[in-house]
């Protein structure tokens, strides 16, 4: 039998910027499985990442639920949220989101520092491992 791993639930999303609201999520209802690779796909501002932040905890949705593993992280505070991110998704941005005070280098070796507490050492040799330091 397949192992839900992430449910939505009437998810809905607005965003509100100069007074205007922009409806993007309706009311979505999802459930992903545990080794599914899945894919979603709608036209150029349909909404794709706005649903990606709210799956992953990076944004709130405006109502409705996102269930991780049994757990509504509508209910995390930010430090469980943070570990969320860290520990049990991987995002690839559409735009670079790098950190512009860090090098190209800090800016890979910090998540993997952080999300398996590597040390410095130890992450270094990751990093150079996967040939992304240059
Ligand atoms: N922070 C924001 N404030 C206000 N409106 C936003 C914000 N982020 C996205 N939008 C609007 O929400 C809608 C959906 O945006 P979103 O980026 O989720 O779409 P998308 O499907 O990922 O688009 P693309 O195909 O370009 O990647 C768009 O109309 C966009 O302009
Ligand atoms: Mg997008």
């Amino acid at each position: 039998m397949q192992e839900t791993i992430l449910t939505t639930r009437r998810l809905a999303k607005t965003y509100v910027a100069d007074g205007v609201q922009t409806h993007v999520l309706g009311s979505v209802d999802l459930e992903l499985y545990r080794g599914d690779f899945t894919a979603i796909m709608g036209p150029l501002g349909s909404g794709k990442s706005t649903l990606l932040y709210c799956l992953s905890g990076m944004d709130a949705p405006t109502s409705g639920q996102v269930v991780f593993e049994g757990e509504n992280i509508a209910q995390f505070n930010e430090s469980r949220l943070s570990e969320l991110r860290a520990q049990s998704f991987g995002f690839v941005f559409q735009a670079a989101n790098l950190v512009s005070n860090l090098t190209l280098y800090e800016n890979v070796a910090v998540p993997g520092y952080l999300k398996r507490g590597r040390s410095v050492g130890e992450t270094r040799r990751v990093v150079e491992v996967w040939n992304i330091c240059i």
